[in-house]
């Protein structure tokens, strides 16, 4: 192995410099890191490096900017725009090693990770303090928490606790100039000029490498019951999320369709009701006290006169809460064989009424030949509509059509004041639309923030935007 890295002599180079970095090159290695969900793009990076501390990730950034040669930082790979790919020789710096929890800090209830840790890894810490790290979604296992915060990820309890913005307290980077950076310390209050912290979170590894993340924790929910609700058609849906919210303290609030539910099903899970139904909720709130409970079965009865819901169940048990989760957290795992073309869109909670009927008709209108999968985070404005390939169609054609539509759905999202990403970032998937959401001096701006803190341009370079 070494020897294939002596025949590069910028590896060499890094090699000798950095004599602690594991590096990997094996073509089995350079597929599995190079790339990630979104299976679009061949990856084709140069190397893998797997640095285990701070100095060592300062020190591929100086190698890096010495050879210009361009970094794509990586955590779990579960990005579905295209953030984590690969594709043209660039180094992947894979997080993986640094993975530990460094620091749990009772008084202020903060705990201290590496950028590698799992998101289940980090939610476990939390609760052998007895407390939670409230950002959760159904990739925990895999993603990790430095990932989570280069994306601005959501998730399913956005609607509760908002999404990885308002968690992070600390956040310790290494911008592509190579210097790192200690933001934040963990203060609550802290009015001394910019917020480079925030700058970072959600900027998809263009500006700085996220070694490590002092995350707030909080106390865990009440009591939860989660309900499934079947619902006769999309236009009650924001009338049922009103109706729920007026009465209860929701921890999550989510939609699917039954071509969203059949998917799940043919992977083992069991129809939830006698009949099938176009659309289903299910949704997760505090039952502490009989108050809260009756208010939930007052919420259900109201909805049930109105017409607007036509059955529900609500978990007995852990178990079965878990089994009713299942049928949503489920829809991405068993899409994915279908390379699904993704949307995730969003529009203020107001908007969305009036967005969703001009939406509906837009993807029947344009969409009349293709599958296309509903779900997402209604109560946060929030839709994934995934178009799924047909098998006799080719990727790069499938993915032309797709790409035409969402030029209208875009323009529709201007109109409307959305966002083309609300919580998968933008990468590569989505940079030719950045426009519909951001103004043109705003892009301006970010490329300019992109050459202070990463002046040779080596910080995963052509996503979110093209330098020019
Ligand atoms: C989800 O809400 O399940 C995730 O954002 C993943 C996806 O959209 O496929
Ligand atoms: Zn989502």
């Amino acid at each position: 192995m070494f020897l294939q890295f002596m025949i590069d002599s910028r590896l060499a180079d890094l090699q000798q410099a950095t004599p602690g970095l594991r590096l990997k090159a094996d073509p089995a290695d350079l597929e599995h890191y190079g790339r990630d969900w979104t299976r679009r793009w061949a990856p084709k990076p140069l190397a893998i490096v797997l640095p285990g501390s701070v100095d060592e990730v300062q020190s591929v950034v100086r190698w890096a900017n010495r050879h210009h040669v361009a970094i794509v930082p990586s955590g779990g790979r579960t990005g579905l725009s295209g953030g984590a790919v690969a594709a043209h020789g660039e180094v992947v710096l894979s997080l993986e090693r640094m993975n530990k929890v460094l620091e749990f800090d009772a008084v202020d209830r903060t705990l201290t990770v590496q950028a590698g840790m799992p998101l289940e890894a980090v939610h476990n810490a939390a609760s052998e303090h007895r407390l939670i790290y409230p950002v959760d979604f159904a990739s925990r296992g895999s993603c990790s928490i430095g990932g989570n915060i280069a994306t601005n990820a959501g998730g399913i309890r956005v609607i509760r606790y908002g999404g990885t913005r308002e968690w992070i307290a600390g956040l310790k980077v290494v911008t592509g100039a190579g210097d790192v950076l200690d933001l934040n310390r963990g203060l609550i209050k802290n009015s001394s000029g910019y917020d480079f912290r925030q700058l970072m979170i959600g900027s998809e590894g263009t500006l700085g490498i996220v070694v490590e993340a002092t995350l707030r924790l909080t106390d865990p929910p009440l009591p939860t019951n989660v309900m499934l609700l079947a619902l006769p058609s999309f236009d009650v849906l924001m009338r049922v999320f009103s109706a729920f919210r007026a009465r209860m303290q929701l921890e999550a609030f989510e939609f699917f369709t039954e071509h969203a539910l059949c998917h799940v099903l043919a992977g083992g899970a069991q129809r939830p009701f006698e009949m099938s139904h176009p659309y289903y909720v299910v949704t997760e709130f505090a039952v502490g006290d009989e108050a809260m409970e009756a208010a939930s079965m007052e919420a259900f009865e109201f909805c049930m006169e109105n017409g607007w819901v036509e059955d529900g169940v609500i978990s007995q048990s852990a178990a079965q809460a878990e089994q009713l989760w299942h049928l949503r957290e489920g829809i991405t795992e068993s899409l994915a064989p279908y390379k699904p073309y993704k949307n995730d869109i969003s529009v203020r909670i107001s908007t969305m009424p009036a967005f969703l009927e001009e939406i509906q008709a837009l993807l029947g209108h344009e969409y009349p030949h293709f599958e296309v999968v509903w779900f997402g985070h209604i109560g946060d404005g929030n839709l994934h509509i995934n178009v799924l390939k047909p098998d006799d169609m080719e990727n790069a054609e499938f993915v032309r059509q797709c790409e035409r539509v969402t030029e209208l759905l875009a323009e529709t999202l201007t109109r409307h004041g959305g966002s083309i990403s609300a919580e998968h970032g933008i990468g590569l998937v989505k940079k030719p639309y950045l426009v519909s959401t951001r103004s043109t001096a705003e892009i301006a701006l970010m490329r300019g923030v992109k050459r202070v803190f990463d002046p040779n341009g080596i910080l995963n370079p052509g996503k979110v935007f093209d330098e020019g």
